[in-house]
């Protein structure tokens, strides 16, 4: 067993990705090799449509690749079951979708704390959790609220308060400050890196937001499908 210490939060290999058959085939993914350290922070910028959202599904077990290979924490997540990839979603990833994907019928807190439900947490101690996570984001006032009753940036908010509601070993972000202000923008990051650390977690953030940059280690820069660029810092 190798030091736990020495386990990368997630190493990827060769991962291609096409979507559709044929002439409409599109090469979602050509070939990435990606590897985040524990207590790592990296952001994941690239033109619209270049593959970003393909690789965090692929990283999280959501999507299956074609080829290539993919560790979350030194596990290798090509073959797990659906069951074993949903506990192991359930128990170390932290997932801020680009589309927010809240549930409607359920008020902010009672999203906030679906993770800590989904991993067998009684009802009461998740929703005060959910609760703290919420107020880290600034959102204490709307715990009550439905997502249609809240804006753009509040539902994002809600969204990475269910990310960080229980403590991650991986955040995977995808546009975590696009429908947010400057200050709350600020503030979100600033959550979500002071979190990543004092775990020792590791955050993928995809971001078209240069504001992103200074909370980052790293900068990695995809085109077409593929890694063109990685400025090669590395957390200290
Ligand atoms: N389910 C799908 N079926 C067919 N093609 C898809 C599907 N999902 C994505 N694609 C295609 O794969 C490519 C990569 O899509 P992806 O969503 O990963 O891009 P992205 O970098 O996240 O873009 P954006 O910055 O706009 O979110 C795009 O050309 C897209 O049209
Ligand atoms: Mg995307």
């Amino acid at each position: 067993m190798p030091d736990a210490a020495a386990v990368a939060a997630v190493s990827c290999r060769g991962l291609t990705k096409n979507y559709g058959r044929g002439e409409a085939s599109v090469a979602a993914l050509r070939g990435v090799d990606l590897d985040v350290a524990r207590g790592e922070v990296v952001m994941l910028m690239g033109p619209s449509g270049c593959g970003k959202t393909t690789l965090l599904s692929i990283i999280a077990a959501l999507l299956d690749a074609d080829a290539g290979r993919c560790a979350i924490g030194g596990t290798d997540t090509a073959g797990m079951t659906r069951t074993a990839r949903a506990t192991l979603r359930a128990a170390k990833l932290g997932f801020v979708f680009q589309a927010f994907n809240l549930l409607p019928a359920l008020t902010a807190r009672e999203n906030a704390s679906v993770p800590l439900l989904l991993a067998g947490v009684a009802r009461r101690a998740a929703e005060a959790a959910a609760e703290n996570a919420l107020a880290e984001v600034g959102l204490a006032d709307r715990r009550d609220y439905f997502p249609r009753q809240l804006s753009g940036g509040q539902q994002q908010r809600v969204a990475i308060a269910r990310a960080i509601v229980h403590p991650p070993d991986l955040l995977l972000c995808d546009e975590p400050t696009s429908a947010l202000d400057h200050d709350a923008g600020h503030q979100v990051m600033a959550v979500l890196t002071s979190r990543v650390r004092s775990l020792g977690a590791a955050l993928l953030v995809v971001t078209h937001d240069p504001r992103i940059a200074p909370f980052a280690d790293r900068v990695i820069r995809m085109e077409d499908g593929a890694i063109v660029a990685d400025d090669g810092r590395v957390a200290a």
